[in-house]
């Protein structure tokens, strides 16, 4: 990927003052990016369908930068100062300094809002990132007018997300997206996520996120990743994950949904199997989480109705179906599902059409 590195021209007061927001949302992997190389290359492919609801906002503005430092910024989280997530967002500016020089030249004002309360052990890496990248591209738009087109410029927003958490590059994009080199898509890059298009009877797709703890976590997604560097299962792994790169895509363009429910729920059980198999071996499913993926099973069998689950690094459910079934879905859910979620906690999404530029 090629950079403009031109700099800004610092007479100019009214130049550097700008402000900038979007919203952007979270997104849920159905192959799994599991162990990473480099600056947060990953060891496999992954694809995972963009969220709607569990998003976050953020605004950016700028102002002349008195500090002598490589970057200066003030982050707020609802307005309110927030020093706890300060390292994240300064390692976020280090890495993406050598892509975006004028990142050193001015002050950054940040201010984030999530739509989904803190409290519900629901990542916000992937929405946080990928709305802070996508500012830092829009301004880089505004004072030097580098990308050709929309496509650069959302290339250079997942880039940059990725450096500040390899999932979110993969928010950029409606639908869905795939992130990682594999031959069956040229244009697929370790470095960025592009969109891949979906068939009719994915859009819209539900998820709804069952809420079975919302303590945080053990083990980091971090940890984790680098667990995989040693672990014995891993070059099977990244070979089932890019069998499955190429099962999914023909999967999401003919539109089956018995497939699509078998190879989600495989990604999910091979990922938490690995954590328990890593070294050392580590487990974040709760007895409720075991019961939920037995229950869903069970109701797909009877019921015939394409219900699946998918998980992340966490506890918590991803209930997948297409919203064709919402009505017995979500009888289901609440009769049978609910009451083992932490104060019959559920987050409703669905399928989304990625960020949102909040001036205009
Ligand atoms: C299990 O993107 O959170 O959710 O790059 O270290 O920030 P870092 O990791 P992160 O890992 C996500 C792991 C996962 C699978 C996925 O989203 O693909």
């Amino acid at each position: 990927m090629e950079f403009n590195t031109e700099k800004l021209n610092l007479s100019s007061e009214h130049d550097l003052a700008q402000q900038v927001g979007w919203k952007c949302p979270s997104n849920i992997a159905i192959v799994k990016y599991w162990g990473k190389y480099g600056m947060q290359l990953p060891k496999n492919p992954s694809i995972s369908f963009t969220l709607n609801n569990a998003h976050t906002t953020t605004q950016v503005k700028t102002t002349p930068k008195s500090s002598t430092a490589n970057f200066s910024f003030e982050f707020s989280y609802n307005n309110e100062p927030k020093p706890e997530f300060h390292p994240k967002i300064e390692s976020f500016f280090e890495r993406i300094l050598p892509f975006c020089p004028y990142v050193s030249q001015v002050h950054f004002i940040i201010n984030s809002l999530n739509s989904f309360p803190h409290s519900t052990g629901i990542a916000s890496s992937a929405s946080a990132m990928s709305a802070l990248a996508i500012c830092m591209v829009d301004l880089e738009d505004k004072w030097f007018q580098p990308f050709s087109n929309e496509t650069q410029k959302l290339r250079k927003a997942s880039f940059l997300a990725r450096l500040g958490s390899g999932s979110a590059c993969r928010s950029l994009y409606p639908h869905a997206a795939l992130w990682g080199q594999t031959a069956e898509i040229e244009s697929s890059s370790n470095e960025f996520a592009i969109p891949i298009t979906v068939h009719e009877n994915f859009k819209n797709y539900c998820d709804h996120i069952l809420i079975v703890s919302s303590e945080e976590k053990e083990v980091s997604s971090t940890a984790g990743h680098s667990l995989m560097n040693n672990h014995p299962e891993a070059d099977n792994r990244y070979k089932t994950a890019n069998e499955n790169i190429k099962s999914l895509l023909d999967i999401l363009k003919g539109g089956d949904f018995e497939s699509f429910c078998q190879l989600s729920e495989a990604e999910a059980d091979q990922l938490h199997l690995l954590m328990r198999t890593s070294n050392p071996p580590y487990n974040l499913l709760h007895e409720n989480t075991l019961i939920i993926l037995e229950k869903i099973k069970q109701y797909r069998k009877e019921s015939d109705v394409p219900i699946c689950y998918t998980l992340d690094a966490g506890p918590n459910v991803h209930v997948m179906f297409p919203n064709k079934f919402k009505s017995e879905c979500e009888r289901f859910i609440n009769n049978e599902l609910k009451s083992l979620c932490e104060n019959g906690r559920i987050i409703e999404d669905y399928m989304g059409l990625g960020p949102k530029n909040m001036f205009t």
